[in-house]
């Protein structure tokens, strides 16, 4: 957000006590009724609201500003209580990766102030696309719950969580926010986080509906696209995950889609999402986003983050749900009718979730547990993608161990934006303000200091690599060298390339052609290019790893923890891979290039050899696949077969399930059909059983306006990757439809 405003800060204790006084008041009005539907209760509520109650729940204000209004805590949007209906106030805070918190800038040289509090006052997870590397909705779950506890601690009712926007464009600055190019993986994970979020009587939405998958010309852009490839791709991820995890709000993205803003978007909004998937919350806009009264009979619910000095919503500078609103309701363009419906929508989640009967209760944090469901999440993230010669672990006896770049001695890169975490005791090092208001952080966990104390044997010298020939001098006189390389990305700026910035290819070179045991451990938002590959012994993928991301990293390379992370985007060879080998400046994006091949489906078109295959991660065991077996009844394919750790560890394994189109659809040779992290002791087998979505069997038949399922013989290939198949065998369809 373009929003200045955003650099405002507020004192929060005094505005903590009005906010916990008015949701109690809230609570008290209707626990009696706790017994009762959330339909039935929001309707019982909304016959005692006047016209102008009503239009209070539409629009939500932005906070984060100096001076707070009455019962503001300074969050994105909030929507203050209407304690005559026991309503309780709206507090809608990012939450990316964590509970986000904003930095004041005071000046040159000084450290920045914070929304809430004084310090940094939350736990960041790893990086979203970290998460969807775990290929574990448990972790999902537990990151989700984490959050949404931080959330209610803070007297936060609503996260703006949830982004699943695919990986089409991975120059795009908010790829780490988001779960990557396939859709049944990033439903699985964000349906996840989404239940661990609202378990926790927080609200989550999933954001950005839809198809907003780059940041340049973010405002203005339009993502063209047929009907058919969005329905098998960007659409079906928030499909799937909005039927896992029911989130109590969807929010509606900044560009337009097919040339229509996506929050005046009727096709969108109400014939797909609330009409076709029948989703019953509230459609509130992204900040700005809104384009005039008429988006309310376009199916949105409510316009978010109202300046509350000019009334005019920071994007459109228009008050699309105050005064017009009021007109459009007078002149009859917006009905009576959709104003109920939008506040019933707006309440109903409210009650679902539980903010009526479970009111935030203003209390410390736990923060070590927090930082350990942190940790965990991170150490399942991390995805080995190169390791020659078993050159990782590294030995218990190794006496010397060169650390080189990426502030190793310090800290982990978080990225910038709405997602931003300012981390508890601050950032390693003073943060660094981004292009615009983006900050960039660095988590206050050191990889070095975590392997100093794992290794304590060894001497382990760090070297900050701003001179490559001083860095290879260090490498030189170690037994191995770690390079810490780092690509800062954020909301609101897309790399122009994939290269890791400022020379670091080059002090990769330095550093290989000085030690053959040389370790690159990347700390970056999305797919990098790597020239130096053949060079080094091991590449380690850390993502942004999130609060305890340098002990995460450390208990990796010395074997403490044995990674299991698995690629949720493919690592092109270089930008000349892409649908789109540039990206550019207009108005108008073709998504018609790549259509549903997303991702590893156009490589596999166009067959191409990426760096690294979608699904794809080492671990230091290896596992077999045997014993296939396909059963077919109805529509319903189920897929079962066994997983051996073959290797002299303990270790995690993400068996995948692939099925490919009859040979005559035209279409990407395969799709992920299913999945499930194992972990097996040394020895050890387990039966996996996977039942394929019939939507993964279909293509979306626009006219027909329906899922067909065609006859035919399925291929299914069983692997461990979408470029490595162990198990191959047919799964014999008869032609279905499904509603769609
Ligand atoms: C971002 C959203 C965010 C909102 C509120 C927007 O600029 O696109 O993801 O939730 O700001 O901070």
């Amino acid at each position: 957000m373009k929003l200045a405003d955003r650099s405002l800060a507020l004192p929060r204790a005094r505005t903590a006590l009005f906010t916990a006084l008015s949701l109690l008041g809230a609570a008290s009005a209707f626990a009696a009724q706790s017994g009762a539907s959330p339909d039935d209760r929001a309707t019982k509520l909304e016959k005692r609201m006047s016209m102008e109650d009503m239009r209070h729940l539409l629009q939500s204000y932005n906070t984060m500003v100096a001076q707070q209004p009455p019962g503001g805590i300074g969050t994105a949007g909030y929507v203050s209580a209407l304690p005559k209906l026991g309503i309780p106030a709206q507090q809608q805070n990012d939450a990316g990766i964590g509970v986000h918190n904003y930095p004041l800038d005071v000046g040159p040289g000084k450290q920045p102030n914070h929304v809430r509090g004084e310090a940094g006052n939350t736990t960041p997870l790893p990086s979203l696309i970290g998460i969807a590397a775990t290929w574990n909705p448990q972790i999902a779950y537990a990151g989700g719950r984490m959050i949404g506890d931080e959330a209610f601690r803070q007297g936060i009712n609503i996260l703006l969580a949830g982004g699943i926007n695919l990986t089409r464009e991975p120059r795009d600055g908010r790829t780490f926010e988001y779960l990557g190019e396939d859709p049944l993986l990033a439903s699985r994970i964000d349906g996840a986080e989404i239940r661990g979020i609202q378990s926790q009587h927080v609200v989550s939405t999933i954001k950005h509906y839809a198809v907003n998958d780059q940041e340049t010309n973010r405002l203005t852009v339009s993502s063209n696209i047929d009907e058919r490839a969005m329905r098998e791709s960007d659409l079906l991820a928030f499909e799937m995950a909005i039927e896992d995890g029911h989130p109590g709000s969807v929010m509606c993205g900044y560009n337009k889609v097919n040339e229509i803003w996506n929050c005046s978007n009727h096709h969108l909004l109400v014939d797909i999402l609330k009409g076709d998937w029948k989703y019953l919350g509230w459609v509130m806009t992204d900040w700005g986003a809104d384009h005039g009264p008429m988006d309310a009979m376009a199916g949105t619910d409510q316009v978010s983050g109202i300046d509350l000095t000019t009334g005019l919503s920071i994007g459109s500078m228009s008050s699309s749900f105050g005064a017009p609103l009021t007109q459009a309701i007078a002149k009859g363009d917006v009905t009576h009718a959709r104003v109920h419906d939008m506040v019933h929508r707006i309440l109903r989640s409210m009650f679902a979730v539980g903010l009526f009967d479970h009111p935030p209760v203003i209390k410390p944090l736990d923060v070590e547990g927090d930082a350990l469901v942190s940790q965990h999440a991170a150490e399942q993230a991390i995805v080995l993608l190169k390791n020659e010669s078993r050159a990782l672990p590294l030995k218990p006896t190794i006496k010397t161990v060169a650390i080189i770049g990426g502030h190793a001695d310090a800290g982990v890169l978080s990225g910038g934006g709405s997602a931003e975490v300012w981390p508890i005791g601050g950032p390693a090092i003073p943060a660094v303000k981004g292009p615009d208001w983006q900050w960039k952080v660095y988590d206050p966990s050191s990889p070095m200091k975590a392997l100093q104390k794992l290794l304590p044997n060894a001497k382990v010298i760090y070297d900050d690599g701003s001179d490559p020939a001083k860095a290879a001098a260090l490498a030189k006189s170690s037994d191995a060298a770690i390079v810490f390389a780092t690509q800062w990305t954020s909301e609101g700026v897309d790399v122009p390339n994939l290269s890791l910035p400022d020379k670091q290819d080059a002090l990769i070179d330095a550093v290989t052609v000085a030690n053959a045991h040389t370790v690159v451990v990347l700390e970056n938002g999305g797919p990098v290019t790597m020239p130096w590959l053949s060079k080094v012994s091991a590449v380690v993928e850390a993502w942004y790893p999130g609060a305890r991301g340098g002990d995460a990293i450390a208990n990796v390379l010395t074997g403490k923890v044995n990674p299991s992370g698995r690629l949720p985007v493919t690592f092109p060879k270089d930008e000349q891979q892409l649908p789109r080998p540039q990206i550019t400046n207009a108005q108008d994006v073709d998504y018609n290039i790549d259509g549903a091949a997303v991702g590893y489906k156009w490589y596999d078109k166009k067959d191409l050899k990426p760096l690294f295959p979608f699904g794809f991660g080492l671990s230091y065991s290896h596992f077999d696949y045997s014993d296939l077996h396909i059963n077919t009844d109805g529509e319903h394919v189920t897929v079962s077969f066994k997983v051996s750790n073959a290797g002299d560890r303990e270790g995690m394994d993400t068996p995948q399930v692939y099925v490919g189109m009859p040979a005559d659809s035209g279409e990407a040779p395969r799709r992920l059909a299913g999945f499930e992290k194992v972990s097996l002791q040394p020895g050890q087998s387990r039966t996996v059983s996977v039942t394929i979505d019939p939507r993964l069997l279909a293509i979306f038949d626009v006219p027909g306006h329906r899922w067909q399922i065609a006859a035919g013989d399925y291929p299914i290939q069983v692997g461990h990757s979408s470029r490595d198949f162990v198990l191959k065998g047919d799964a014999t369809v008869a032609a279905a439809t499904v509603a769609p």
